[in-house]
């Protein structure tokens, strides 16, 4: 007997660019060609029919797990912009960000939320209307719901945020320093 086998990678789709654009489904399809029992009753084609064998489909990543680490580093090196938080995951509904700053932010505070600031480099100062608090690498800091704050960073401090889905930097501030939301990296 022989067996055609045909083998085709999937390329990355564009509508998943919310997640790592490294989708890749390979997919594996036995077929059988040119066996001379085709069509006849109990013969091996009788039984091909019986309990066919299904494609085998094996997906390496999707929007459950993906079998590799999100690197910080890498997702930093990704872009330049600064103030600009990046999301590169998910947890229930709090997403992880990256995000570069530099110099001055605006007085503000989430009403419906902490915040959590993990500095990955660099020195961040959060400033609150009675003192402030300097947050360096592998440190964090949860400023409480409703605490109006303002980040400060002399050099350029590299981080990741930590907070509900929807939250926007500058909570309910407006204006021309609020970034767009919900993008992923
Ligand atoms: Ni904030």
């Amino acid at each position: 007997m022989r067996f055609a086998i045909s083998i085709s990678l999937t390329p990355p789709n564009p509508a998943a660019q919310r997640r790592p654009a490294d989708l890749v489904a390979i997919r594996f399809v036995l077929r059988r060609s040119g066996f001379p029992g085709e069509g006849r009753p109990g013969g091996f084609a009788g039984a091909m029919r019986a309990s066919p064998m299904p494609p085998v489909r094996l997906t390496l990543g999707d929007h459950s797990m993906q079998y590799h680490a999100i690197n910080f580093a890498q997702k930093l090196g990704l872009f330049i912009e600064q103030w600009q938080p990046k999301v590169i995951a998910e947890m229930n509904d709090y997403q992880f960000k990256v995000v570069k700053l530099q110099g001055d932010f605006i007085w503000h505070d989430h009403r419906d939320t902490d915040e959590t600031f993990i500095v990955l480099d660099g020195l961040l100062r959060i400033d609150f209307r009675n003192g402030s608090v300097h947050v360096g690498p592998g440190e964090m800091f949860v400023v409480p719901k409703g605490v109006e704050h303002k980040p400060y960073a002399a050099d350029e401090v590299k981080l990741l945020l930590i907070e509900p889905r929807g939250v926007l930097n500058t909570g309910h501030e407006g204006g021309e320093r609020t970034a767009q939301n919900d993008v992923w990296i």
